[in-house]
């Protein structure tokens, strides 16, 4: 018998490790919701003794998935987003997720601190682990006093908008502000970084040329409002020497500013989505292009084949689903004017999958890198790791076990998410989650959701040290 002095749990045994720095044949050992020990697989599985032995042969053996861009049952605009965390948890654990980070939007004039309570307290029939963004959608008279409140209720990342005017918008001086008192507190200022007077400017010309609905998405915000935001967004970053995360980028522009920013000592990061990485803007053309609107819009398809270049070479950081469920009639109601739309798209449980699929199976990207993007960077820059996004000992026993040989054409039907279309339908897809093991339970088994009731946990984010 081996000497281990706690019990053993579960033994995963067969499959192929992979982090985000190796891969290789081994044993995964878990122990009290934890991971003890990652052996060699000569070890044999009767001296581990575990209670049970999961066999993951032919397959991959990953941290779980971490999504750091999720938006679960929040008002944006007219429609309240749709998924509650039940449902989104479960629906990320069937996507091989473990831990979502939602983000805590006040509603115009509610304190941001109260905001965050509520959303903690609605968080409490989640499925899967899950942490928060703050936000704030304008200037508190004490920005310093609301950054500590956060920090003290284990937030450290704070979203910003540069759009969406009288919603969520706020000032350069919030945001200088913002980066200087989340510096303080070890956080990390999170942007969504479009220019907001080039896209009304872009607006206005579609309507007056009668272009304004899905069909036009594309042209509505430009690619070179993204770029100017980062720019302006990364000068302030610079000058403040505070570090700056880009949610949802779409353009190689915007990510090569951020790029470029880090070789001049910047702490910047990029994140991109799934269906900025494998849509293009011939969606816009097809039937139902109001399922596809979303801030910003989906690219054309040499804009895309750079963006998956940059991922492939781990240029981007993270990526991110910004799950954002509306159903497709909420979608439809205002197709004629994209200025009315709910934005968003549904994607927390397709998102491994699809990127695997698209990127290492039919593509360039890494088993390795596959990692680094949808766990283990998500992880570092939300103060989530090493507990998050890796699998070694003392980390949580947090594990997807993935086959990435089984293809499955996507139906909305197959899908937990609460709506009722997906970006993605009839794509055949390469390569899903067979088990997932939250803290060391099983809560998805041979592909079948185990739905073990709202077991999972508010993970408070330590210091964020970046990548
Ligand atoms: O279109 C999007 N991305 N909707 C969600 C809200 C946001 O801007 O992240
Ligand atoms: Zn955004
Ligand atoms: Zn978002």
């Amino acid at each position: 018998m081996r000497d281990f002095e706690v019990s053993i749990d579960v033994a995963i045994v067969g499959g192929r490790i992979v982090t985000d720095s190796w891969s290789g044949e081994g044993t995964v050992v878990v122990s009290g919701g934890r991971v003890l020990a990652v052996l060699d697989p000569s070890v044999s599985i009767e001296s581990i003794g575990a209670a049970r032995v999961i066999d993951a042969s032919g397959k991959l053996v990953m941290p779980g998935g971490v999504d750091p861009h999720c938006h679960l049952a929040i008002p944006l605009g007219a429609f309240v987003t749709l998924d509650s965390f039940a449902s989104a948890s479960s629906a990320a654990i069937a996507g091989g997720t473990t831990t979502i980070v939602d983000f805590a939007i006040p509603a115009i004039g509610e304190d941001p601190i109260t905001a965050l309570d509520n959303k903690k307290e609605m968080a409490q029939e989640s499925r899967c682990d899950y942490s928060f963004h703050g936000c704030l959608n304008s200037k508190p008279d004490d920005v310093k006093h609301v950054i500590e409140s956060f920090a003290e209720r284990g937030v450290r990342t704070v979203k910003l908008f540069t759009t969406y005017r009288g919603e969520l918008m706020v000032d350069v001086n919030t945001i200088e502000d913002v980066m200087v008192a989340l510096k303080t507190v070890g956080g990390l200022t999170y942007v969504h970084a479009e220019e907001n007077s080039a896209i009304e400017a872009a607006q206005e010309e579609a309507a007056t040329a009668g272009c304004i609905d899905a069909r036009h998405m594309a042209g509505s915000r430009p690619p070179e409002a993204e770029d100017e935001a980062v720019r302006q967004v990364l000068s302030i970053a610079e000058r403040v020497d505070a570090p700056v995360y880009f949610v949802h980028q779409s353009t190689p522009g915007a990510v090569g500013l951020v790029l470029a920013a880090r070789q001049r000592g910047v702490s910047a990061f990029s994140e991109s989505c799934p269906h900025y990485l494998t849509l293009d803007d011939s969606c816009y053309e097809g039937p139902n292009p109001e399922r596809y609107v979303c801030c910003p819009p989906i690219r054309g398809a040499g804009t895309v084949a750079q963006l998956v270049e940059l991922a492939n070479q781990r240029l981007i950081d993270t990526v991110g689903s910004d799950h954002c469920c509306y159903s497709a009639v909420q979608k439809s109601q205002s197709a004629h004017d994209v200025r009315l739309m709910p934005n968003g798209l549904p994607g927390v449980e397709t998102r491994l999958p699809i990127i695997w699929s698209s990127l290492v199976h039919n593509g360039g990207l890494s088993a390795e890198g596959f990692v680094a993007l949808v766990s283990s960077n998500p992880a570092r820059l939300n103060g989530l790791y090493p507990r998050k996004g890796t699998i070694e000992p003392g980390s949580d026993a947090d594990i997807v076990i993935f086959d990435p040989s089984e293809s499955r054409v996507v139906t909305i039907n197959d899908l937990h998410m609460d709506t009722d279309y997906t970006p993605y339908e009839g794509r055949t897809v390469t390569g899903w989650p067979t088990d997932v093991l939250l803290r060391g339970v099983l809560v998805m088994e041979s592909g079948e959701l185990v739905d073990r009731g709202p077991m999972g946990e508010f993970i408070p984010a330590e210091m964020i040290g970046g990548r």
